[in-house]
């Protein structure tokens, strides 16, 4: 411990992995080279709902390179009967072939294995699978509420505070409207990609997910294997927004692998990844607010309407979000599902937030048009001093200050409230707002730190660098803890054997791994005697965050942020342009200010993405995706994204270590609703259903 150079977080820093990520030395899980690896291609089903009848193997067994055919007559065992370390039971979706069911369209049904990866697509697409067909039903709508049942997902699903009727018949203003969304894709950059071998009486699984022990444990799990035999390693992963865990892709080569006893790889196409890789449920909402004439709320209610598929549960909890962000008198929120024909949904970024704000923040924006209250003011005007409906403390809120800020620097107080009414040549223009907020958690993990003999140091931490710049920030906690500059310090992660710690998700990976890095440090410290030398294998210290963070004191814990945008909608065409963005973020500490604001721009443009063009569309008759690619599936291009700034203001964790709340996914929480909001001020008509398509707008009319 010789130089102390403090101050390495709150400093922008490159990406540790930078230069080997731009030069293509960094490996990604589908490239990654193995002697005598084979290849699997998965064949999806073809009918969304019946039964396997028969797979006619025979022909494709005949064709070059290929190994074997597995599906539900041949394939190994696995059991479902394992909770995993999410605490969730899981979705059966990944137990391969186990039965002639098929559950929705794309459903697995055999993986050929071959010797080149051309000669499995080839024998996949040859081979041919006759069905039993069932009627199936894929119809999501508003209407299926009746058979709905309020489900208990990751939080409770329906909470109720206070007498809605008595504060519906009080209020001098309701507001009560409908709001959709639809399907919407991860579609991370990297697709899903895993090569399985038996190796030395171990399984090893090298894969790009968002958690090693997650999914060591869930084929841990699957496989009735001893977890500590199991080994996942996931160096480099190309985007994962919360589709990238156990898939079946890991399962199929670990299928694979077993049966040949040789490495195999199984990659999913981009097409695959509509069918395998989770996706946001569409949702249904119904917000009613009301109001005193003074814009303070009586009641808040929002109830949202999810899908989930026939095997497997998964609330979208849409309706949450607003348990923490405005006090009422009456608080009723509940998230409920229907059960159809189609495969699995999942957590996507920010899950019940993204579109829950878009419906509570566009509800917001029309009680403060109904009162004739700037809508910043309104929620001034509501702002909780504990939890609306929890009464607990709040860890640190500053969700005024982010308004205040952001209007500052958007120059809201000279916007004129009156929808409609300004031009730019051909383009009606308008600004909006609205909020958003993410709960912030902490979860038990553990970190090893080494003093080298050298004089430089090696953290391994088990922690998942997602494209997120994870492995930075470690860097960067980690030489602050030791009191050393940031070159002397090396971050091992992304593999089980490292040990347990939490998944990239949840906006909790960076915070929790940090707290642990910190602890192991600290511990670390305490144990080198100033001056003596250090031993050839270095000296270690270890920590588990399991007491601390259990510790942690119940209170509302979240990131808060306020988002601006300005767009110009053309009346004549219906094309909506945004033309800048805003979002002020209340996040904790920011550890790295250069990856940071990255991780709160792609928020924030996804939310523009959210708004505009983003929608999986499910045709009725075959139970499958129209379009499902990148060609048909549309995202914001660069052509869509203008300039768009994202800041914070301070706001320490007071409970944390080193001040971190998160910021992976408030981002894009209140995005969309900015743009909605500004497409309303531009035109005067509220969209109320996303993404806002040049078809609807010119459908919808207008001022103009
Ligand atoms: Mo995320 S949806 O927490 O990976």
């Amino acid at each position: 411990m010789t130089t102390a150079t403090r101050g390495a977080v709150g400093t922008a820093h490159t990406r540790v992995e930078g230069r080997d990520k731009v030069t293509g030395a960094a490996r990604y899980a589908g490239e990654i080279p193995f002697a005598d690896l084979a290849h699997g291609w998965l064949v999806l089903s073809t009918v969304a709902r019946g039964r396997v009848r028969s797979v006619d193997t025979e022909a494709v067994l005949a064709m070059p390179g290929v190994l074997t055919v597995l599906h539900h007559h041949n394939a190994p065992r696995v059991t479902t009967d394992y909770v995993g370390l999410l605490g969730v039971p899981p979705d059966p979706t990944v137990a391969l072939f186990q039965d002639d069911r098929v559950a929705h369209m794309g459903w697995p049904v055999a993986l050929v294995v071959a010797e080149t990866s051309e000669q499995a697509r080839e024998a996949a697409e040859a081979l041919v699978v006759h069905y039993d067909r069932e009627p199936h039903d894929v119809a999501f709508s508003a209407e299926r509420d009746t058979e709905a049942y309020p489900a208990d997902g990751h939080m409770p699903a329906v909470v109720e505070k206070g007498d809605l009727e008595a504060g519906l018949a009080a209020s001098a203003v309701v507001v009560d409207e409908r709001y959709t969304t639809p399907e919407e894709h991860h579609n991370p950059m990297e697709p899903h990609a895993a090569t399985a071998r038996w190796e030395g009486g171990r399984l090893e699984v090298v894969d790009s997910n968002q958690g090693t022990n997650w999914v060591a444990g869930e084929l841990a799990g699957l496989f009735s294997l001893d977890p500590a035999s199991v080994r996942v390693r996931s160096e480099h992963v190309g985007g994962g927004f919360g589709s990238k865990g156990v898939r079946a892709h890991q399962v199929a080569a670990v299928m694979a692998a077993t049966v040949l006893q040789r490495p195999v790889r199984v990659v999913m196409t981009r097409r695959q990844m509509f069918s395998l890789a989770g996706y946001r449920s569409p949702t249904a909402q119904r917000v009613r607010l009301g109001a005193d004439p003074d814009g303070r709320l009586r009641v808040l209610e929002h109830r949202s309407l999810n899908l989930t598929s026939a095997v497997y549960e998964f609330v979208e909890p849409s309706a949450a979000a607003g348990r923490s962000m405005y006090a009422a008198d009456a608080h009723h929120t509940a998230s409920r599902v229907v059960r159809l024909d189609v495969p699995s949904p999942t957590w996507m970024r920010a899950p019940g937030e993204a579109p829950g704000s878009f419906a509570l923040e566009s509800a917001l924006d029309e009680l403060a048009e109904r009162l004739g209250i700037d809508p910043i003011e309104l929620r001034v005007r509501n702002e909780p001093s504990v939890g609306p409906v929890s009464g607990l403390p709040f860890g640190s809120r500053n969700l005024i200050a982010c308004f205040r800020e952001g209007a500052r620097r958007f120059g809201w107080a000279e916007r004129d409230p009156r929808p409609g009414v300004r031009r730019d040549g051909r383009w009606l223009l308008g600004t909006g707002t609205a909020a958003g907020s993410f709960p912030t958690t902490a979860m038990p993990s553990t970190a090893a730190v080494t003093a080298e003999a050298d004089g430089t140091f090696t953290v391994r931490i088990n922690a998942a660098d997602i494209g997120t710049g994870a492995r930075t920030a470690l860097t960067l906690v980690a030489a602050d803890a030791l009191e050393v500059s940031t070159d002397r310090v090396r971050v091992h992660i992304g593999d089980s054997d490292l040990g347990p710690a939490i998944i990239a998700g949840g906006s909790m990976g960076t915070r929790s791994w940090s707290w642990a890095v910190t602890a192991a440090a600290d511990e670390l410290r305490r144990s080198l005697v100033p001056g003596a030398d250090i031993p050839p294998e270095g000296i270690t210290a270890r920590s588990n965050t399991a007491e601390a963070v259990g510790a942690l004191a119940q209170k509302e814990r979240h990131a808060f942020g306020a988002q601006f945008a300005e767009v110009a909608v053309d009346p004549a065409t219906g094309e909506v342009r945004v033309r800048r963005m805003l979002g002020v973020f209340a996040a904790g500490r920011i550890v790295n200010p250069l990856t940071a604001r990255n991780q709160l721009v792609g928020g924030m443009i996804w939310g523009l993405s959210m708004a505009l063009h983003e929608e999986a569309v499910r045709d009725r008759s075959t139970g499958g995706l129209y379009g499902a690619d990148l060609a048909g599936y549309h995202v914001a291009a660069h052509a869509d994204v203008p300039p768009i700034e994202a800041d914070w203001v301070d706001d320490p964790d007071p409970d944390d270590p080193v001040g971190i709340k998160g910021i992976g996914e408030v981002g894009i929480v209140g995005a969309a609703a900015a743009v909605a909001n500004a497409v309303w001020h531009a035109t005067g008509v509220r969209h109320r259903s996303l993404p806002i398509r040049p078809d609807r707008v010119l459908s919808a009319g207008g001022d103009a």
